[in-house]
């Protein structure tokens, strides 16, 4: 199997790529980080579709830190991955990389994690399937999701 297939056929990940173009710059020139954003929730949406193939809704997103600029002509790669499974809701990591399409140097710029939950017709949660933990890198991020996620409750019953 290629690993076009392979990625196709794991149904756990989604890869998308942008090239960044002027019109979604920023008062200073870099890219703007809301268009980030719209983007960061696409790819989430898509992943978290994909993988329960259910309809799925974003609950939430950690907080987001733009550390570097992104800028015009670059490629920006967005590798989205379900970490952690609960029974309706999924964290989904995404990592993002900006590519510069003459040098082929690329960039982590970022990570992300958001939680999206499966839903019904209705629009209440829907369980999806759970997720098979297949070595030790799936382990490892599923543990760390736990690990957000509990903390993303303590959080919500501070508030
Ligand atoms: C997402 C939504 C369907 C959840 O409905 P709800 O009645 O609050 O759902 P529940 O309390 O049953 O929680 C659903 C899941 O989310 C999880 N969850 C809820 N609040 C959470 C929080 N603060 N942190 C982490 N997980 C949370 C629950 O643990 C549960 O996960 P699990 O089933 O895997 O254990 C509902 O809040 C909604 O429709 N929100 C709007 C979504 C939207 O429009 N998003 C776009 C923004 S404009």
């Amino acid at each position: 199997m290629t690993e076009t297939e392979e990625v196709q056929k794991d149904r756990r990940t989604v890869i998308m790529s942008e090239i960044m173009t002027p019109d979604k710059v920023n008062f200073y020139g870099y890219i703007h980080g809301g268009y980030i954003l719209q983007l960061l929730d696409r790819v989430a949406y898509a992943c978290a579709a994909r993988y329960s193939g259910k309809n799925t809704v974003t609950l939430s997103v950690d907080q987001v830190f733009f550390k570097e600029p992104i800028y015009v002509g670059e490629l920006v790669i967005f590798y989205a991955n379900v970490n952690f499974v609960g029974s309706t809701s999924m964290e989904i990591g995404i990592r993002v990389v900006a590519e510069n399409l003459f040098t082929s140097q690329s960039r982590h710029t970022n990570t992300c994690y958001f939680t999206m939950v499966a839903v019904d017709e209705k629009g209440k949660p829907t369980k999806v399937p759970s997720l098979e933990l297949r070595n030790e890198l799936e382990k490892r991020r599923f543990q760390a999701g736990i690990i957000r996620r509990e903390n993303r409750l303590k959080m919500r019953k501070t508030k």
